[in-house]
């Protein structure tokens, strides 16, 4: 089933089985592609016939109803957040594609990283109000810790990658984040900060990773090292090569891949990869939605495909 097919009613696909799904889209680093990749992943589903809210929350540098052929909203989360409306739903603004509708970011310096804890919960929170099969959060660039709990918390955490050191080097710096936001979270919940201090203690070497940290917990206490790994485990990210021009550009997924179970023991899933493609910055420039604007994109074909994978539809 191509994206330009509605899904068949009564259908068992993952995402339709009653719960809204909640997908963030972040990355360390700044311009690789993460509105564009939320925006477009919000059509394709929106086109598959799925309810989809599509959420900027690049407080400060919003800019994903740009990518949506939207004008900037009238409302927007800092109305949200100073109470000027009392409704997430207040703030809905439907784009020209049916079934999708966008929240804005907040346009003045309200940055994510003032964001106070319960304005963070109260915005997820509040997601379940809004009537959508899938929720879709922009997350902006860098590594707050909001930005990371937004990432956390979500259904699906997917990570945009281009293909050179500087961007691979900030994915893995992120993924290093989440880990250990993760782990802070998991030595709260199970009080085992004295066990993680000595497991950090008894190897202190340059190239103990934090599989081997796992793995001296273990020696320590099986019991909470067995339950650590498992729920370290349930740490599955997603990661999308954008901008391959060539075959090692998107072998660079498939690397990425092993070193992040070898060094994190986590799964980076590698759902797929998106071409260099003019008809991306054609498309910006003309605030159009690429989908929408040019069909026989060769990204048609990558979208597709990746929707499908994230939907586990293979
Ligand atoms: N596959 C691609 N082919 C060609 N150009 C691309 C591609 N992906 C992204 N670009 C270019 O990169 C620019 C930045 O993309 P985008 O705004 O989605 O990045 P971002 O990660 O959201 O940035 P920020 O961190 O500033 O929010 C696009 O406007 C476009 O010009
Ligand atoms: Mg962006």
């Amino acid at each position: 089933m191509s994206i330009f097919n509605k899904k068949e009613s009564g259908s068992h696909m993952s995402g339709n089985d009653g719960k809204q799904k909640i997908w963030a889209i972040g990355g360390g680093k700044g311009g690789v592609g993460k509105s564009l990749v939320t925006a477009n992943i919000s059509i394709c589903l929106a086109l598959m016939g799925y309810k989809v809210v599509t959420i900027d929350l690049d407080l400060g540098g919003a800019n994903l109803h740009t990518c949506l052929g939207v004008p900037v909203p009238d409302k927007t989360l800092s109305d949200y957040l100073t109470k000027k409306v009392r409704s997430l739903k207040d703030l809905l603004t439907p784009t020209a594609i049916p079934n999708l509708h966008i929240i804005s970011g907040a346009q003045d310096d309200v940055g994510i990283a003032n964001l106070k804890h319960m304005q963070k919960a109260k915005i997820l929170g509040r997601l379940v109000e809004l009537d959508a099969d899938f929720v879709l959060l922009d997350l902006g660039a860098g590594t707050t810790f909001n930005t990371l709990d937004f990432f956390i918390s979500a259904d699906q955490g997917i990570l945009i990658a281009l293909p050179e050191p500087t961007s691979i080097e900030n994915t893995y710096r992120f993924i290093k984040s989440v880990y250990h936001r993760k782990l802070k979270m998991i030595e709260e919940l199970l009080e085992i900060g004295p066990i993680i201090d000595r497991a950090m203690n008894a190897k202190i070497s340059q190239n103990s990773t934090p599989a081997d940290l796992i793995r001296n917990i273990i020696g320590i206490n099986p019991q909470v090292g067995y339950r650590l790994k498992n729920e370290i485990s349930k740490l599955t990210c997603k990661l999308i090569i954008n901008q391959a021009r060539t075959q090692s550009d998107i072998d660079i997924g498939f690397s990425m891949k092993i070193i992040c179970k070898k060094y994190f023991g986590i799964n980076l899933d590698y759902v797929g990869y998106l071409d260099y493609d003019a008809t991306v910055w054609q498309s910006v420039k003309r605030r159009k939605p690429l989908l929408m604007e040019f069909p026989n994109s060769p990204l048609v074909t990558n979208f597709d495909r990746m929707v499908h994978r994230l939907l586990n539809l293979n």
